[in-house]
């Protein structure tokens, strides 16, 4: 039987409404995420009240850009994923790159965002950027899904 050798983290990844509302781009960004050989574990489409965009970038509260954020992010339908991959977090994160669009294009134009990202907030993607935060974001997605669980279930597959 096949044994992984190393262990599978988990990430919350959101290709945002600016992406879900161009097909060419949404699936250019689904492409990446085959490319790189995530594990799709959850996948669904959903659209976010007011509400649960400000509850979701509540640390964001206060910033200049924040209400434009909120507006943004519950303008229109989003696709969100829970990926599994070693090192999950940062392979989403260096595969999307840097949040400021106009950093993106000239330091890292092969990333999602270099590519694809329109401004700062239309930056097609979002995805975790710790352990802590990604247990959050995936039951705030995914209330259904058990995130202790699922690792407990991984583990006899590492023995
Ligand atoms: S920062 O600037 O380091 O705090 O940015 P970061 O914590 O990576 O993410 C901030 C999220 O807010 C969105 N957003 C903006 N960030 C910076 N500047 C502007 N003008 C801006 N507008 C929106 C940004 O896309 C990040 O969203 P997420 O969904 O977390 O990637």
């Amino acid at each position: 039987t096949f044994r992984w050798t190393r262990s599978l983290q988990l990430t919350l990844a959101v290709i945002k409404p600016d992406a879900v509302a161009h097909p060419i781009i949404s699936d250019a960004v689904h492409q990446r995420i085959l490319d790189n050989k995530f594990l799709i574990v959850r996948n669904k489409e959903l659209q976010w009240r007011a509400k649960d965009s400000q509850s979701f970038y509540q640390e964001h509260a206060g910033r200049f850009f924040y209400q434009r954020l909120v507006e943004f992010m519950s303008s229109g339908p989003m696709r969100a994923y829970i990926l599994a991959h070693e090192d999950a977090i940062q392979l989403w994160r260096d595969i999307m790159g840097p949040t400021k669009v106009f950093r993106a294009r000239i330091t890292a134009p092969e990333t999602i965002r270099g590519h694809l990202g329109l401004t700062d907030t239309r930056n097609t993607t979002h995805g975790s950027d710790s352990v802590e935060s990604a247990c959050r974001e995936i039951s705030f997605f995914f209330p259904d899904f058990d995130v202790s669980r699922w690792y407990e279930e991984q583990e006899p597959l590492y023995r």
